[in-house]
């Protein structure tokens, strides 16, 4: 049974292809740019709602403090820059950085919408998580949710982040790993690589592949602990990690 199920799982990772390091970013901005709209039905749809409570988690690890300027990398529709801008309070700033255009402009209308008091003001930048366009050292605190995946240099994203933070700021990862109990992850793969991509296009009526690309490019994202070596590698110190919903997603912690 376990033997057929993974001979069938892998026979249908062969049926998408990721891109290459030369064309995944265009591959990557196009599918965005087609699912902007529905994103976020789409998100809560095909996590059961999981991923507000992923993101809650985030932000309370990421220990923002009153005052603090926050990047939310590959922020696209500000869900985490919300959260993180009520803890910033009034004096702090938060900084929505994505290289999708239409992303930035759904975030930007839902900020629009939520009336802000008592949160940091939230500017949206359109920029590349490889090349910021920040000063060394000028942001207390970085975190960035389901967005390495989708770099195209993983590594150089990772010098970026850790470049911009000042030292002793803290660096927080949500993204998808890999579920630790091999039931689990069994099930799971079958849901992410049989049900998830029609649910997906059914709701956004997408056609550039985008819910196939996902679980594809989750599979072969370094899992929890080949991630926190990489982080290591990057000069981030005290690296840990927490598996959510029985690992399939991880909140990877880091300090500068
Ligand atoms: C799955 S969405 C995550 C959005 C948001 N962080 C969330 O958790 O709902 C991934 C985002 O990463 C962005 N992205 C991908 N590659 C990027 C890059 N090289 N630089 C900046 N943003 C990038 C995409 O445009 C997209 O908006």
């Amino acid at each position: 049974m376990r033997k057929s199920m993974s001979l069938h799982y892998n026979d249908m990772m062969k049926t998408y292809t990721l891109p290459g390091t030369a064309d995944k970013e265009t591959v990557v901005q196009k599918m965005f740019t087609s699912a902007a709209k529905a994103y976020d039905i789409n998100n809560t749809v095909l996590s059961f709602g999981l991923h507000h409570h992923w993101k809650r988690l985030a932000i309370g690890l990421l220990g923002v403090e009153p005052g603090h300027v926050v990047l939310d990398l590959c922020g696209g529709t500000a869900d985490l820059s919300l959260l993180a801008a009520r803890k910033a309070e009034k004096n702090g700033k938060v900084l929505t950085v994505d290289l999708n255009f239409a992303m930035l402009k759904v975030g930007k209308e839902k900020l629009e919408g939520v009336p802000s008091p008592d949160r940091a003001d939230i500017d949206v930048v359109q920029c590349n998580a490889e090349t910021l366009s920040f000063r060394d050292g000028s942001v207390d605190r970085l975190v960035v949710g389901f967005g390495l995946r989708n770099v195209s240099r993983l590594e150089m994203a990772l010098a970026e982040i850790h470049r911009v933070l000042k030292p002793g700021g803290r660096f927080v990862c949500l993204e998808f790993s890999t579920p630790t109990n091999a039931l689990w992850r069994q099930l799971y793969r079958l849901y992410s690589f049989f049900i998830l991509p029609w649910i997906g296009k059914v709701v956004s009526g997408d056609r550039t592949g985008i819910y196939e690309y996902l679980p594809a490019s989750i599979a072969r994202f370094p899992d929890q602990e080949r991630f926190r070596e990489i982080i290591l590698k990057a000069g981030f110190r005290e690296v840990s990690y927490r598996n959510l919903s029985g690992g399939i997603v991880a909140l990877h912690i880091g300090v500068k």
